[in-house]
């Protein structure tokens, strides 16, 4: 049948050309039936339908009737389905007859989009049978393009590798490690290349094992962040041609290319795997190039990253760096203490705390820094006293000192030397749970010579220097005596200190002290006084109410006790006076001599004995004069019956001292008498054990 096939052909094309669609909604079903159908079709037919759907698609024909005249071959009427000339089925006959060829219930599938069916009848028909012809419906299936067979021309499979059916179409695609080509059809190996920025990963050459099936030149990029390295790790199976030359294997047509920034780049091919390339870098690149010739089968790697290293920090002499590591890392911190005693030193200043961190640059941001034992500086100088170094040098922790006073003006409060340790928080400490801070007190009632024969002579002797050192010297209005009893205090008579019931200014009583010569005293430069205290229940306008005869007189200065000035002490709070008992009474007063009162030039004392109270009282009330003072309990007489030594004027306000442990103490001071030196006549003091609380307080409150 060449010639029908070539009408077909023929007209096939005339449609195609001569009818150009131009604007076809794309048909995707329809029906075809036999002419005049369902009446039986008329003789010596020639009918042609030439059905088409959008490319990439079949067309699927399904008969829902076919009654056509039956004969062996379908000799005479037939339905013949083509593709272009390809015969899909030529039909006839009916669902039951013997004869024919009848399509059955299976559809028909075009091999593409296209379809031709013809219809011919003969004008033969003896039996006159009533066949209907046809009927039949099509519609557009999807093409499989992937499931056609490979063209025959040698152009290869329509995907070289997976074929992916789409709706009217298909897209080709490769398998892992391979690349679609620009053609779209074809894989090639994958160069795998491009930038890794995992921190660990897998690269291999492409094909690996296997030599690419052509030339590659691919590039990898493994890149991290500053502060991490890269470290290749290769496999053992590396292949990579090499040519031998006299130097040795020589990468010159296949290669694969380690480039480090910084650093030379190393050429890699042969047989041996470098193994593990520890970059120090992080980035590093690959470039693998092989060309058409020879054969490489290729290499794989893993690579992982590690943080950058620093340098091991090293020790700190006094101190300690902590955490210690076998390795310190970016971003590993390091603090150094210092042992106990030292501090932190950085470029010559101190600091507080030290740390310092591990650098993306493998560098610490901070050089280790130094201990430096600490100092507690220069101990605190102490009044009247010094330190001595027992041990240690320069103030430096852990020096030991030991605070002493000065003696035998002054002695340690308590009595105890202690020793003050430098100690870690730079503060010198005591060594003793009490004394947290050493006071010298002066030594008092101690001086450094003693009388050491009492002379008996009217009118008393001159004392030694430095035999009564508390000894004062009060000038001004007149002339007057006190004693010393601290560094700022001076004890004293309150009558000399006032004047018709006034109170002396401080500015207008000059206190001298320090010497037995009243000239040289009196030119000596002693502190001014600051305040005068009297007894306030003193009052004693018209001279004959001596009672609470006592004052204090503050000096603005302290004083600095020396062999010619020492405090006496004040007296116990349970001394006593014993009738009798010899006291020390010494002052710049009045003197007889020869029978004339004169005053003295030079500090006199005498010894005279406490006398009975009674015995006293009885002395004076026998004068029975109206311009005789009163004897009170807050004062008591001292003196020998038969005359001839006293205190006169001029020693008012000295000293009356006891002496018991080795120790004077004031126990009155001078304030009055009558007829002074004549028998039967007694000094009188005020008894100073009665003031004890009176001059405590003034003491504290001034
Ligand atoms: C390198 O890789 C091999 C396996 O290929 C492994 O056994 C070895 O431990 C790796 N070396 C390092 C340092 O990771
Ligand atoms: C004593 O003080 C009174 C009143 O302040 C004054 O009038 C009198 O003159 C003063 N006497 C002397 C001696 O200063
Ligand atoms: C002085 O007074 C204080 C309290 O005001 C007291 O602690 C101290 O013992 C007193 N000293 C004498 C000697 O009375």
């Amino acid at each position: 049948m060449g010639w029908t096939s070539c009408i077909i052909l023929f007209l096939y094309l005339s449609v195609c050309r001569c009818w150009p669609v131009t604007d076809p909604e794309p048909v995707m079903y329809g029906a075809v039936q036999s002419p005049q159908y369902p009446q039986p079709y008329p003789p010596n037919l020639q009918e042609q339908w030439d059905l088409s759907v959008p490319e990439g698609y079949q067309i699927q024909l399904t008969f829902t009737h076919l009654d056509i005249e039956a004969t062996a071959g379908c000799y005479y009427d037939s339905l013949t389905v083509l593709y272009d000339t390809k015969v899909l089925g030529k039909f006839c006959g009916h669902e039951n007859s013997a004869d024919g060829h009848h399509p059955g219930t299976q559809p028909i599938l075009s091999p593409g989009n296209r379809m031709t069916l013809i219809f011919q009848s003969d004008g033969n028909n003896p039996e006159r049978h009533q066949n209907v012809g046809f009927s039949a419906q099509y519609q557009a299936i999807d093409m499989d393009e992937c499931s056609a067979p490979e063209p025959e021309d040698g152009s290869g499979p329509l995907c070289s590798q997976i074929c992916l059916n789409t709706l009217g179409s298909y897209i080709c695609s490769c398998h892992h490690g391979y690349e679609l080509r620009p053609d779209q059809r074809t894989c090639v190996l994958s160069c795998g290349g491009g930038i890794f920025d995992q921190p660990e990963g897998h690269l291999f050459s492409p094909g690996y094992p296997n030599p690419p099936d052509h030339a590659v030149s691919c590039q990898y990029i493994i890149s991290m962040e500053l502060g991490f390295t890269v470290t290749l790790n290769f496999t053992d199976n590396f292949h990579i041609e090499s040519v031998d030359t006299e130097q040795g294997p020589n990468c010159v047509h296949h290669w694969l290319q380690v480039t480090i920034p910084n650093r030379e780049p190393m050429k890699l091919c042969g047989g041996k795997s470098p193994g593990l390339i520890d970059t120090n870098s992080n980035t590093v690149t690959l470039e693998y190039h092989t060309d058409d010739e020879g054969l490489s089968r290729g290499w794989s790697l893993d690579y992982s990253t590690n943080r950058v290293k620093c340098p091991i920090p090293g020790s700190v002499d006094k101190g300690r760096v902590t955490p210690l590591l076998p390795e310190y890392l970016y971003r590993d911190y390091i603090f150094v203490r210092c042992d106990q005693g030292y501090k932190l030193m950085m470029d010559g200043e101190e600091v507080q705390g030290f740390s310092t961190m591990c650098q993306n640059n493998g560098q610490w941001h901070l050089p280790l820094p130094e201990c430096h034992i600490i100092d507690c500086g220069e101990p605190e100088p102490l009044l009247n006293g010094g330190v001595t170094f027992l041990s240690g040098s320069q103030n430096q922790h852990l020096s030991v000192i030991e605070y002493h006073c000065n003696g035998p003006f002054y002695s340690l409060l308590g009595d105890i030397t202690v020793g003050f340790t430098c100690e870690a928080d730079r503060k010198w400490r005591s060594n003793s749970k009490t004394v947290v801070k050493p006071i010298c007190i002066p030594v008092c009632g101690q001086p450094t010579k003693l009388i050491s024969a009492y002379q008996r002579i009217i009118g008393g002797s001159d004392a030694p220097e430095d035999t009564i050192p508390w000894q004062v010297l009060l000038t001004g209005g007149g002339r007057g005596g006190g004693m010393v009893i601290g560094d700022r205090w001076i004890l004293t008579a309150a009558h000399v200190v006032t004047s018709e019931g006034n109170q002396s200014s401080p500015e207008s009583v000059k206190v001298s002290f320090g010497g037995t010569n009243v000239g040289t005293i009196l030119e000596s430069p002693v502190s001014p006084a600051a305040s005068i205290h009297v007894h306030p229940e003193y009052n004693n306008p018209d001279l004959r109410h001596y009672n609470h005869d006592i004052a204090l007189i503050k000096l603005q200065d302290p004083i600095t006790f020396s062999s010619s000035v020492m405090p006496i002490c004040l007296p116990a709070e349970d001394a006593t006076y014993h009738n009798g008992e010899m006291g020390l009474v010494s002052g710049f007063g009045v003197t007889e001599t020869e029978g004339r009162q004169i005053l003295t030039n030079t500090l006199k004392y005498l010894q005279l004995p406490v006398v009975d109270q009674e015995t006293c009282s009885q002395s004076i009330t026998s004068l029975e004069k109206s311009t005789v003072p009163d004897l009170t309990n807050n004062m008591f007489c001292a003196g020998v019956p038969e005359g001839g030594k006293d205190s006169c004027q001029g020693d008012s306000g000295g000293p009356f001292a006891l002496r018991s442990g080795g120790r004077f103490w004031a126990a009155g001071i001078v304030s009055w008498g009558v007829e002074c030196g004549k028998k039967g006549r007694y000094g009188v003091y005020t008894r100073v054990t009665n003031y004890l609380n009176w001059i405590n307080k003034t003491m504290q409150e001034n």
